[in-house]
């Protein structure tokens, strides 16, 4: 009998499965999980008869959810940029940090110079927070190597964090983060040498999606769709990050490429809301950088809600913006800082987190032929996960029915 099929009794479900609404409710159930993937789950007193012989497990009355998927990091990174955070307290911007040479520049010098093992031991340490948290996939970008080979060599690290830990990694290739120095003033050059390395990332394995900052200290328009042209050339999806400081028209860039997501959107316009509740682009909710960066702008959520664009949080972890490796604390700011409900935020870190990875054919909600990537937790109600803050109540996780 194989360790990944067992069934688990007694538990309260929040399936996330949109046909019941809110968090999915389905109490008093049983949920049976067979080679790795959810193959049946309901109501307790109609449990099938003749089910094959497995381990079973009684859940006492603790709440199941699927997995949580923190769809948005930058997870491997050389240093810290603590410093950074006593200037900023002193009245210097992001921004102006950043031009100074700074912010984002000054994780890739401590990025290219930490080497593999050093890499991984850092983001361990990050992910291992992650995942005591119910977290069973993660996507991680790259963006502080810069040049062919230290991209790669995050997106190799973040590789190795799958097979360090039980968790699912989804690579983003993030190359157009920032210039370069060796680029220096040469913005389209530096386009044109990332069209040239994607396709030998790409062969190595290394990347699921592509994205870039779109934003007046990043990259223009124009030169990120170039990059999305080198995208859809490799048959890969891509996402931005859109309308965070600024608005450049990058949500309506991204959703005409038919992108995963626009992520941030702190300045999003009407248009922009629009071409993306046409094309089902994902909205990811940032609010730890919000917070971090001490915003007042607000992401326009009623009018995302209104235009039924589905809306996805995560963490952003990464060195500059928000530092911050727990998604519950994420979703706990989406609702006091952007207002979402609860249940709003904890659908974006299940099923929209899964859809904002292209993966909610395969998870992010409890249904029967989804991988059984499970989080059980000592709670009353769904709802105790948002409105805590520094709370652990996860009891158990499962990565493809495998408990970890
Ligand atoms: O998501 N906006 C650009 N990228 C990151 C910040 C990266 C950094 O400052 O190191 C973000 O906020
Ligand atoms: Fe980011």
């Amino acid at each position: 009998m194989s360790n990944d099929s067992f069934l688990l009794r007694h538990v309260h479900l929040a399936t996330f499965v949109p046909e019941l609404a809110d968090y999915g409710l389905l109490p008093d159930a049983a949920l049976w999980v067979q080679d790795g993937h959810i193959a049946w789950l309901g109501a307790e007193q109609d449990l099938p008869a003749g089910l094959p012989d497995c381990p079973e497990q009684d859940g006492q009355g603790a709440w199941l959810t699927p997995g949580l998927i923190d769809c948005h990091t930058h997870l491997v990174y050389g240093g810290n940029r603590a410093h950074e955070f006593e200037l900023r307290l002193q009245g210097a911007r992001y921004e102006e940090i950043a031009r100074a040479g700074g912010g984002i520049r000054s994780t890739v010098q401590h990025t290219r110079a930490a080497d593999e093992a050093t890499l991984l031991q850092s983001a361990l340490r990050r992910l291992d927070d992650l995942l005591a948290e119910g977290v069973t996939t993660v996507e991680i970008k790259s963006g502080y190597g810069l040049s062919r080979d230290d991209e790669a060599r995050m997106l190799r690290v973040a590789g190795q964090l799958a097979q360090a830990r039980a968790v699912s990694v989804q690579r983003t290739c993030l190359a157009a983060h920032a210039l370069p120095p060796e680029f220096a003033g040469d913005a389209d050059g530096y386009i044109d040498a990332i069209c040239q390395w994607l396709p030998q990332w790409h062969a190595e394995g290394l990347v699921d999606a592509v994205d870039a900052f779109c934003e007046n200290i990043g990259f223009s328009p124009a030169q990120t769709e170039r990059l999305f042209q080198c995208a859809q050339q490799l048959g890969l999806p891509v996402k931005l990050h859109a309308e965070q400081l600024s608005n450049q028209g990058g949500a309506a860039l991204v959703a005409r490429y038919h992108g995963l997501s626009a992520d941030h959107l702190e300045w999003l316009s009407a248009s922009g809301i629009e071409a993306m509740a046409q094309q089902g682009t994902v909205a990811v909710l940032l609010p730890g950088a919000f917070y971090y960066l001490r915003e007042t702008r607000l992401p326009p959520i009623d009018a995302l809600r209104a235009a039924g664009v589905p809306m996805a949080v995560a963490t952003d972890c990464n060195p500059g913006t928000s530092p911050m490796t727990s998604l519950l604390l994420a979703l706990n700011m989406a609702c006091t800082l952007f207002r979402l409900t609860p249940a709003e935020a904890l659908a974006g870190a299940t099923r929209e987190a899964a859809r904002a990875l292209g993966l909610l054919h395969d998870r992010g909600t409890l249904e029967v032929g989804k991988r059984a990537d499970l989080a059980l937790w000592a709670i009353h109600h769904p709802r105790e996960l948002v409105y805590t803050l520094g709370a652990r109540p996860l009891l158990q996780r499962w990565v493809a029915g495998q408990a970890s």
